[in-house]
């Protein structure tokens, strides 16, 4: 418990203390005292510096040297008071007892001595509520903490749906509130800080409400005036939210989120930790979107890596090096899709009005540019002008139902009528369900539908789909092919060939020997490999995840020992897979 805050059910977040000392020395040693027992320590050289800080940020206590450069301790702790009472402010009155001992500090206003342990508890005992108050309070605070999550989320949604038509801007605050979220929790700052960080992103940019598109798009070079305008949205968004009584300390962060590490940013000139973190995590997840995100009127966008570069050469001047550090590594681990190149393109058709834009919010908010049509028809008629990258359609339509959509798609030319489809449906049909997968459907998925997991479905299958066309969809068709399993696997072949109704022969040469799967109009009828033949040929080839490949396309056998539908064949295959990895010893 020592070193921690009760929050909601059963987390605890380190308290934050800063430390406000002239002497280097000191401070390292008591970051390393407090650090080392859970708390969350900033650190300031003078009283101004310490004054921005608890302005700008949330401080549970500030250990105070009576001798600052530009104040006195006492008159530090009366300032700090003023500006955050939630502050608890402890003045040290000498720190010589620190230079000749590790272990004694004189502290406070009285003239005993203590050792650094007493310091700990007395800290603990002065700013954390005794064990009765935290229990009967705890129903209260779960509550609060419940209360503050649904803010949070609907300030996400409200947000997200003043984007939701914009091309250039639809779902950055969302994706930008996530990489800062993640930041904050890496950088273990306590929970009320995250929650304050993550509120901040999302309403960062609410000042360019009233700001003409033309200035905000960057299309054109923009002039000094307009610049200044541009530059106003920090101050116009605290000013938006100045009457809202927040439960965290939003307005710093909004007002300063385009500071520079080095004071050289904007509208304060604040530097370093002056500036309060939330700002500065925004300052460097905001311009890694920026530099990452496709725009139609430049000639590419940044890859990761080139962004992340670009972050490591202004570290120290435009950005915090440890902000930098962390959000090099978070952005590796946990993003790895987001943010690269331009949107996948997808068309929605659905009657549901309310459910198509809960869906289209949350595509869009991952990272998708979505369409969406109430009627089957206006998709058939955009197929060709917008040629999207996967279609998500409702089976159930007025006058002209998914599945016919669908058979309409599949009839214009290619590439348009090998778009990938996924089909969304209020009752679990199994009828529709097969000729949806028969007709080659991606998905066929039933409502309430988990979010998440159709964005991923859709991100592996336009993934997939790409690598398809890029790699060798169009010169199959033409030539008769190669690749290699490395690079598209055998379920991947196998969707692809049915999908697009194809007549062919698929030669591998596996790790253990050659094998050929052959195809009639998208129906695998014959596999073979070695001695075997059929279901077994294809399930031994189905384990090979390397190897060259050649498709024939046209080939053709009169051989049929495969009666059994692509999509058994393929998880009865993966089936057998599984039970036999489940049955090897573990290493
Ligand atoms: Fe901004």
């Amino acid at each position: 418990m020592f070193g921690g805050r009760k929050m909601g059910t059963a987390k605890l977040t380190p308290m934050s203390v800063l430390i406000v000392n002239n002497d280097p020395a000191v401070r390292d040693m008591l970051m390393k005292l407090f650090s080392e027992e859970g708390y969350h320590v900033v650190l300031a050289g003078t009283g101004a510096e310490a004054i921005k800080i608890v302005t700008n940020s949330l401080v549970d206590c500030a250990i105070v040297d009576q001798l600052l450069p530009d104040f006195s301790g006492v008159e530090l702790k009366r300032r700090l008071l003023k500006v955050s009472q939630r502050t608890h402010v402890m003045v040290l009155s000498s720190f010589t007892t620190i230079r000749s001992s590790d272990d004694v500090l004189r502290f406070g206003f009285s003239d005993f001595i203590l050792d650094q342990k007493e310091l700990l508890e007395i800290l603990q005992k002065g700013i954390i509520p005794p064990p009765t108050a935290a229990v009967s309070a705890s129903a209260g605070e779960e509550k609060c903490e419940r209360l503050k999550k649904c803010l949070i989320d609907t300030i996400d949604v409200l947000v997200g749906l003043q984007e939701i038509n914009d091309p250039f801007f639809g779902g950055n605050s969302h994706i930008t509130m996530e990489y800062a979220r993640s930041v904050a929790e890496e950088m273990k700052l306590p929970q009320e800080t995250v929650d304050e960080i993550v509120v901040g992103a999302l309403l960062r940019d609410i000042g360019r409400v009233g700001i003409k598109n033309e200035i905000l798009q960057g299309r054109r070079k923009i002039s000094d005036s307009e610049y200044k305008t541009l530059q106003s949205h920090c101050e116009n968004g605290a000013k938006i939210i100045e009457q809202i009584d927040f439960p965290w300390k939003i307005r710093p962060i909004i007002i300063h989120h385009h500071e520079r590490y080095d004071g050289k940013g904007y509208p304060s000139g604040l530097k370093g930790r002056e500036i309060p973190i939330g700002s500065r995590i925004l300052s460097v997840v905001d311009a890694f979107a920026a530099m990452t995100a496709h725009r139609p009127y430049r000639s590419r966008n940044l890859t990761k890596e080139e962004a992340i570069h670009e972050l490591h050469k202004n570290v120290g001047t435009q950005f915090d090096p440890e902000v930098v550090e962390v959000f090099s590594s978070v952005v590796n681990r946990k993003f790895f899709y987001r943010g690269m190149g331009p949107k996948p393109k997808i068309m929605m058709a659905g009657s549901e009005i309310d459910y198509l834009t809960l869906i289209k919010l949350r595509l869009v908010n991952d990272g998708f540019d979505v369409l969406a049509y109430d009627n089957g028809k206006d998709v058939l008629e955009s197929v060709e002008k917008t040629a999207p990258d996967l279609i998500i359609a409702d089976t159930i339509m007025p006058e002209m139902n998914g599945i016919e959509v669908f058979r309409k798609i599949r009839e214009l030319p290619a590439p348009f009528g090998e778009t990938p489809v996924v089909f969304i449906s209020s009752k679990d049909d199994p009828e529709s369900k097969i000729e949806a997968l028969h007709l080659g459907a991606e998905d066929f998925l039933v409502k309430p539908v988990d979010f998440s997991v159709l964005a991923a479905r859709i991100r592996n299958i336009i993934r997939r789909d790409t690598k398809w066309r890029k790699g060798g969809g169009a010169a199959i068709a033409a030539t008769g092919v190669v690749g290699d399993l490395k690079n598209l696997g055998i379920p991947d072949i196998v969707q692809t060939l049915h999908l697009g109704l194809k007549t062919a022969c698929v030669s591998i040469k596996g790790p253990i020997g050659e094998g050929r799967i052959f195809f009639e109009n998208g129906r695998i009828r014959h596999a073979e490999r070695g001695s075997l033949s059929g279901e077994a040929a294809f399930y031994e080839m189905l384990r090979w995840q390397e190897g060259p490949f050649t498709i024939a396309h046209g080939q053709s056998t009169k051989l049929r020992t495969i009666e059994m539908d692509e999509m058994q064949l393929m998880m009865e295959g993966l089936r057998r897979i599984d039970e036999e990895k489940k049955e090897e010893p573990p290493e």
